[in-house]
């Protein structure tokens, strides 16, 4: 009985496969004919090395678009793509059949070599993305002020992590108070390696104006400076805080340790000075401090939690100490 059991279920194998493809593709849905012909041409567009990239030198007309790599759809409308790390070289301009892709909710072209080319104002028309990562693609210049319409953006990745690359981009105008103004939705920022070059009053105010949801705030290197603005506090939901490498020249206030679901805190060769608040330690939440190369900075260690969730803390190039009577290392 067994045995005939297995056998009848081997003959349903080819049925079964059958099913399974109609489903998968009930499930992304079959690639419509606009958003196909769209695809193909950015490819076409596109300036890339064949040899470098994963997904989009198997693009081709043979097989229905959903179903290639890095295309995510619904109903057979592209509502994803993931461009990352293609070797894509050359200029993304205003003409791009990129920006035909209405339905786009989610676009990551990071890590690419966009030429230092200023990002496309077009960007505009992909009113939906919620989702944006144009990390280290080799964009520069100006920020244009058209990003600050797509309001329905929950994260924003415009940073800059390479060291070999001398492009820049710019937040001057429109300014980080005129991008932010309209993106209340907000989750994630990040802008590390963005000139914004505002005073401490102008960039606090303007994310805790705007961005009530914040929780990843990543502004390292970004010629931020001084002082923190006490409106900083109303942005509770704040999870990571990384300001390494920018010109801050104060103190670290004591409400930061009001941030109840702090988990990461980096404040690197930013020129603080005056005493850590010790309250900070206290935070729960917190799993990594780094506080390194900031040779104006004091502290001391004495109230320190040693049984709470810190796995990380860096205080290298500061002047920390410890109770010795109740510490020995
Ligand atoms: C065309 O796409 C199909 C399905 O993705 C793939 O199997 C095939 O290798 C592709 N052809 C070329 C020339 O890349
Ligand atoms: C990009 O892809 C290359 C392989 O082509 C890989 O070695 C590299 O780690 C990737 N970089 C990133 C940032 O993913
Ligand atoms: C944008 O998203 C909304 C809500 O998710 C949806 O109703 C609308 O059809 C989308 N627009 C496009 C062009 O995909
Ligand atoms: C942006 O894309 C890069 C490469 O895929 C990834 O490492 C990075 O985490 C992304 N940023 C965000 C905020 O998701
Ligand atoms: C896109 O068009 C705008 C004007 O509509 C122009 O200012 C900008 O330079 C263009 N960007 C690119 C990358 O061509
Ligand atoms: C933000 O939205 C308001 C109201 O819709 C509008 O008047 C303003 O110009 C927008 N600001 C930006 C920077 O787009
Ligand atoms: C950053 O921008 C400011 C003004 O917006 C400018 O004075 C400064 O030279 C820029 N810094 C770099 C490194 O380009
Ligand atoms: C930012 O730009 C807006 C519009 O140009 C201007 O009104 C505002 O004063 C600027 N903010 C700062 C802090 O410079
Ligand atoms: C803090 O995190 C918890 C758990 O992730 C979440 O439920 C809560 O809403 C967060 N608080 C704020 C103010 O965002």
């Amino acid at each position: 009985m067994k045995i005939l059991i297995l056998i009848s279920c081997l003959s349903l194998i080819p049925l079964c496969s059958l099913f399974l493809k109609v489903c998968t593709l009930k499930v992304s849905g079959q690639c419509l004919g606009n958003e196909q012909s769209s695809l193909l041409q950015l490819k076409n567009k596109l300036v890339f090395n064949d040899a470098l990239s994963a997904k989009l030198v198997h693009w081709n007309d043979s097989a229905n678009c959903c179903s290639w790599e890095g295309v995510t759809c619904s109903e057979g409308r592209v509502i994803g793509l993931d461009l990352s790390n293609e070797s894509i070289s050359g200029v993304l301009d205003n003409s791009s059949s990129l920006f035909n892709l209405h339905h786009l909710q989610k676009l990551n072209l990071a890590y690419n070599e966009f030429d230092s080319s200023q990002i496309p104002s077009q960007f505009t028309k992909l009113s939906n993305l919620t989702y944006l990562n144009l990390s280290t693609a080799g964009f520069a210049g100006q920020i244009p002020l058209e990003i600050s319409h797509l309001k329905r953006l929950a994260t924003l990745d415009l940073s800059i992590h390479s060291y070999r690359s001398t492009y820049l981009l710019m937040l001057e105008k429109p300014n980080l108070s005129t991008l932010v103004q309209n993106l209340s939705g907000l989750k994630e920022l990040h802008l590390d390696g963005v000139n914004i070059s505002a005073k401490g009053y102008e960039w606090c105010r303007a994310l805790s104006s705007s961005l009530p949801h914040l929780r990843v705030l990543s502004m390292s290197r970004c010629y931020l400076s001084g002082p923190f603005d006490p409106s900083l506090q109303n942005l509770q939901s704040l999870s990571v805080i990384h300001l390494a490498n920018n010109q801050l020249f104060v103190p670290v206030l004591e409400f930061f340790a009001d941030f109840k679901n702090l988990t990461s805190l980096s404040f690197t060769s930013s020129k603080l000075n005056g005493k850590f608040p010790e309250k900070i330690f206290q935070i729960p939440t917190l799993q990594r401090i780094e506080l390194s190369d900031n040779s104006m900075l004091q502290g001391s260690l004495s109230e320190f939690p040693w049984n709470g969730n810190l796995r990380t803390l860096q205080l290298g190039g500061t002047f920390f100490f410890r109770d010795i009577a109740e510490f020995y290392w």
